[in-house]
């Protein structure tokens, strides 16, 4: 029986990520396919909703926050805001994006806490807790770190992230040494609030044999709970939370107000399109969480359980990604392993349908991704560019050339056959979580329509017989028609272009499976196609390995405790003379301002002990401000042939200290007058 029944609406989630640092492709590993999923539920005329939202408590973010010397509020919102943005830009459209620090997620975790609360699932319990006599403050999770009690690693004070894994509660941690003043910490007794998780062993036994989503996520659970399952600890002592009612000293776990997002995004996604967040939650629509495989225990134990305790309905599938490594190494942006999604990928011009195609196409949802640029350079340009978007190119750019519109025919019925068994295997997969297999079910489709075209050689019909040509490419027609459809899940932007090529003016995103069979029109005029895929360089591949590797490097180097010394490289030994060619000059910057259409260039006018001053143009927009640059003392090469930088003409240069990422101005020890030669 499918995990989801077609005749009901669904409600699809994702992880909610730390607004604690950047969006990283390790994220999307879990994201895109989750937006391919609802994409292709909606394709299948299925109902779904698509809600997701920032974690924005827990010690992590407070640790942060207080390095930084902001507020965590400030820190969330920044992280926040970043997260909603890369994901409009990869394309994740989610119907509703809160944070957990929304007003109706503290609503709804204190309802959701009252009411264990009120059963008896939740009882005080005098603790030992981490306690700094420095900083005099209790030291809940990552505030605190020592040594595993079950392998001995070096762990943090709420998982053992180095070694087991294990979730670790507090007290448990042994030799704690407090991570703000790096001092010893001991334990002291407190009162903390405990929820019973160990009486929900039966339930869970239950609730896991029929659970829907990927076998890993199941499997990993009913491992655990056949073990004996200790209650949790659910208060902290912080001040940045979801309040724990009637102690204004401390505040709920993160992990309860957490998962409680998901429903409270429901709310905000109800509130806003008049929908009934109360069918998931309360009713029996179904519910599937898109998650990490490192946090399989969080959402397949305590949160159903908590759910089964304050009489809401639970989770009927959960659907776990394996994780993304690179070169080998498991992603962390705290170590440096990582590819960002912004600075490493978008800022270098590559396309989000290319990243997303790799990501669910690449190997199966539960395995892991050793990313790799080469591998994601062979799979676009063999794939998307080879298959896919030479079968769409070369049929519209035929059908334009030789029939300005949509030629005359029948569509032939194997084609159409053809058509609805591909339809029908990747809702299979697709409902399978199976989104390797659904990718790879359609490029077959698009390789059959590329030795269809081969094979009826229509650049010969068309000399022959114009008419059975027109059938032909009709055919192709018919086949891209469905091809945009399938492939709009995965690679949305670049279909939606693909659909308008093919004549139609109605909205991809909303158009259905159904759509495909619905012979093509003839007589709907073509434009000129655009090639929807380009060929990934080597040079480009190239110069993104060197920019991953030297990261990993010196992340290697940082963790070997080796301080990295760059090797030096000189240029070619000079004369004097040579050098003495420079006409060197100590000028003052009287006027700055931005060179539009460039995020580089500065055009400047600097005083150098001429007449007027000099026009320069220098590439220091990302590091000076223009009124930053106003009465600087700079050394300016003036015997520079003159050259023009986005049109405007540049009559000097101005000497910097380049290290890459920073760019500092070569100025003078004291104010000197303009024009004095810099020796
Ligand atoms: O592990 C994480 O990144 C958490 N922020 C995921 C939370 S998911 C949910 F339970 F809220
Ligand atoms: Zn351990």
């Amino acid at each position: 029986m499918p995990d989801i029944p077609s005749d009901k609406a669904v409600l699809v989630t994702c992880g909610l990520p730390y607004a604690n640092g950047k969006a990283h492709v390790g994220h999307l590993r879990t994201y895109i396919p989750a937006d391919v999923y609802v994409r292709s539920l909606k394709k299948n005329s299925q109902e779904a909703t698509f809600v997701c939202g920032s974690d924005t408590h827990g010690t992590p973010i407070v640790v942060n926050a207080e390095a930084l010397g902001v507020s965590p509020k400030e820190l969330v919102q920044k992280y926040h805001a970043h997260f909603d943005e890369v994901f409009r830009k990869m394309e994740v459209e989610f119907d509703a994006f809160g944070t957990t620090d929304d007003e109706v997620n503290h609503r709804r975790t204190l309802d959701i806490v009252d009411r264990l609360i009120g059963k008896g699932y939740v009882y005080p319990k005098v603790i030992e807790i981490a306690y700094c006599p420095q900083c005099d403050r209790f030291l809940p999770d990552r505030y605190v770190e020592g040594t595993c009690p079950h392998c001995g690693e070096r762990a943090r004070g709420d998982e053992c992230d180095q070694g087991c894994g294990k979730h670790l509660e507090p007290g448990e941690l042994r030799d704690p040494v407090c991570t703000i003043c790096k001092g010893p910490a001991e334990y002291k007794q407190q009162e903390h609030f405990f929820f019973r998780l160990s009486e929900f062993s039966d339930f869970l036994l239950g609730y896991l044999e029929q659970l829907g989503g990927t076998l890993n996520a199941r499997n990993y659970a009913l491992g655990w709970v056949k073990q004996e399952l200790s209650d949790w600890c659910i208060t902290r002592n912080l001040e940045w939370g979801v309040r724990f009612p009637g102690h204004d000293d401390l505040v709920v776990y993160v992990w309860v107000d957490a998962p409680i997002g998901y429903i409270a995004f429901t709310e905000e996604w109800a509130q806003a399109s008049g929908g009934d967040w109360e069918m998931f939650w309360k009713g029996d629509c179904p519910i599937v969480h898109f998650i990490g495989g490192d946090i399989i225990y969080h959402h397949c134990i305590f949160w159903p359980a908590m759910l089964k305790g304050a009489d809401y309905s639970q989770p009927s599938a959960v659907v776990a990604s394996g994780m993304l490594k690179i070169e080998d190494r498991t992603f962390s942006k705290s170590r440096g392993y990582v590819v960002w999604v912004e600075e490493d990928y978008l800022d270098h011009g590559f396309h989000p349908d290319l990243l997303r195609y790799y990501l669910v196409s690449y190997t199966s949802h539960t395995k892991e991704v050793n990313f790799s640029w080469k591998i994601f350079q062979d799979k676009i340009n063999t794939e998307l560019v080879g298959v896919l978007g030479n079968f769409l190119y070369r049929n519209l750019l035929f059908a334009f050339k030789n029939f300005g519109e949509i030629p005359g025919g029948d569509i032939d019925p194997g084609i159409m056959e053809k058509i609805n068994s591909t339809i029908g295997e990747v809702v299979r997969a697709n409902a399978d979580y199976e989104f390797k297999k659904a990718a790879d079910t359609a490029m077959a489709l698009a390789s059959y329509g590329n030795s269809y075209f081969q094979s009826n050689e229509p650049w010969k019909l068309i000399k022959e017989d114009k008419e059975a040509c027109g059938r032909v490419i009709k055919n192709c027609l018919q086949l891209s028609r469905a091809l945009v459809l399938l492939f709009e899940p995965i690679t949305p932007g670049s279909m939606e272009k693909a659909w308008k090529q093919i004549g139609m003016d109605s909205d991809v995103h909303t158009a259905t499976y159904e759509e495909a069979t619905v012979p093509v029109v003839s007589g709907i005029k073509l434009e000129k196609p655009e090639i929807l895929f380009t060929k990934l360089e080597d040079d480009k591949i190239e110069e993104m390995e060197k920019i991953s590797s030297k990261r990993i490097k010196a992340a290697i180097a940082k963790e070997a405790g080796i301080k990295e010394v760059p090797k030096m490289e000189f240029k070619p030994e000079i004369e004097y003379d040579d050098f003495a060619k420079l006409d060197i000059r100590v000028g003052r910057v009287v006027t700055a301002e931005r060179i539009k259409k460039s995020k580089k260039l500065l055009r400047l006018e600097v005083d150098i002990g001429d007449d007027s001053p000099r026009q320069v143009v220098a590439g220091l927009a990302e590091y000076y401000k223009p009124e930053e640059m106003v009465g600087k003392t700079v050394n300016v090469l003036v015997n520079l042939k003159p050259v023009k930088l986005c049109g405007v003409e540049s009559q000097g240069m101005l000497l910097a200290a380049d290290a890459g990422e920073q760019v500092s101005l070569l100025t003078t020890d004291e104010k000197i007058s303009p024009g004095s030669c810099v020796r």
